[in-house]
């Protein structure tokens, strides 16, 4: 019988496996260098927690069972509430603000297409407990610090940044009703999805006329550079707003973290999920031509949903997918990526392969990734192929030198360049010559 892996999910063989490894290796360098703290939790949760507040999309992808109790569960499809109900328990004994980071599988039953699996790995960063604009700045100093990690550099990437109380407001201007407007941002959210005509019927739905529809399209479509704020307030008559002053002070602060120029503002977005509150920001591949590799927000109300005191929120989810597409396409990942053997022991005679399991264990008990073969030739040139097949840096040949203790170390990099070493410390460093 031959059975294929389930639609949208991937098997991840060795050089797969090594992709995601990088991946996920750098989020987790990154994380802890910005000062976040690892957390994690259950693969699956009640179903409740997402009807509570991830809002229609997410509920409508979610992969739900039931555990012979008639418990109805589902597989996570994002972290979020499962983070804010850890915080909520315990959120008067955590110091603030809590930094925390996890790196989670995430199913959603999305229909698969390039950039969308319907299993992926997520990197989340949030701070919680602090309403300060430093918060949302250093969750995207974070961001960009790993995409700067991964050798990407402002003019690859854009980091679009809104406040929903101001597309909220802008909103309410052009006529759409308070209870519209979450349908509004997932119309907004959803509009590179659709085609003008399908937007245009959207957004007449929304109960907008048509010289209206057509200025919601515009003000979806504005964008300004970090330090041009005034010149979006002036345009959408935004001056004096709260949520105006709020970006201003991101907008300080950006700049102060020096990550300006991988931002930019745009109007345009909003978010899919139900419990943003405030500012909301999304990373894209500059040329636009894919999905987001990034999307978050805060979401200072959510703890609270769980039962928590007020714990202001803030932080975001970056997929392993999009981000593979964009290192590979820019060349980015690295092709070495599989881990290499540091040395590849070889046997030539019998007495060396008697030899060699010791000298294996203890070159492994030393921390050297090391390798050998499996067959009985003694032949080297094929041994040393094989060494060379595993892409080994070194080749330790034991032949006849064993009885005394000596076993020869070749570099198989550097034109095979060999020396003779103590068979018990065969990586001891080769001893320096010094010049007259
Ligand atoms: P999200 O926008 O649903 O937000 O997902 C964030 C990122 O996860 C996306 O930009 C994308 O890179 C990746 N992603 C989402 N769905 C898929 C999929 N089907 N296949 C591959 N990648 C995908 C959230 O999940 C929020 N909970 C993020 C957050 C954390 N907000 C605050 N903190």
């Amino acid at each position: 019988m031959k059975l294929q892996h389930p639609p949208g999910t991937k098997d991840f063989f060795p050089e797969d496996a090594a992709k995601r490894s990088h991946i996920l290796d750098t989020w987790r360098r990154v994380s802890i260098r910005n000062g976040f703290e690892l957390v994690d939790g259950p693969v699956f949760e009640l179903l409740e927690l997402y009807k509570v507040k991830s809002g229609e999309g997410i509920v409508n992808e979610l992969f739900h069972f039931q555990d012979r109790g008639g418990r109805e569960l589902a597989i996570r499809p994002e972290f979020t509430p499962t983070l804010a109900r850890m915080v909520a328990s315990r959120a008067n004994a955590l110091p603030k603000p809590i930094k925390w980071f996890c790196m989670p599988n995430l199913c959603r039953a999305e229909r698969p297409q390039r950039g969308r699996l319907r299993e992926f790995w997520q990197w989340n960063v949030d701070v919680l407990g602090s309403d300060s604009p430093i918060a949302d700045a250093e969750s995207i100093l974070a961001a960009v610090d790993a995409l700067h990690a991964f050798g990407l550099r402002p003019e690859h990437i854009r980091v679009k940044i809104s406040h929903r109380q101001t597309v909220k407001l802008v909103l309410e201007k052009l006529g759409v009703p308070d209870e519209k407007i979450m349908p509004a941002f997932e119309l907004l959210d959803g509009r590179d999805k659709m085609t003008a005509e399908e937007f245009s019927q959207g957004a007449a739905k929304l109960g907008l006329t048509p010289d209206r529809v057509e200025r919601f399209d515009q003000v979806g479509r504005m964008s300004y550079p970090v330090g041009k704020l005034d010149a979006m307030a002036r345009a959408l008559s935004l001056e004096g707003l709260e949520s105006m002053g709020e970006l201003m002070a991101l907008d300080e602060t950006l700049r102060a973290f020096d990550i300006a120029d991988w931002c930019e503002y745009d109007m345009g977005i909003v978010r899919g999920l139900a419990y943003y509150t405030g500012t909301v920001y999304e990373i894209h591949e500059a040329s636009g031509a894919e999905r987001a590799i990034a999307g978050g927000g805060r979401y200072d109300k959510l703890i609270e949903l769980f039962d928590g005191p007020p714990t202001p929120a803030v932080g975001f989810g970056m997929g392993n997918v999009v981000l593979e597409h964009v290192l590979i396409d820019k060349g980015l990942m690295p092709t070495d990526a599989m881990p290499r053997p540091d040395v590849f022991v070889i046997a030539l005679t019998d007495d060396a392969a008697k030899a060699l399991p010791g000298t294996v264990r203890r070159l492994r008990l030393d921390g050297w990734h090391t390798r050998f073969s499996y067959r009985s030739s003694r032949n080297v040139g094929k041994l040393l192929k094989e060494a060379d097949q595993c892409g080994a840096v070194r080749a330790l040949i034991l032949d006849d030198g064993v009885q005394s203790g000596k076993a020869k170390l070749k570099m198989l990099q550097e034109q095979g360049r060999e020396r003779e070493v103590p068979l018990e410390n065969p990586m001891t460093p080769e001893p320096k010559v010094e010049a007259d």
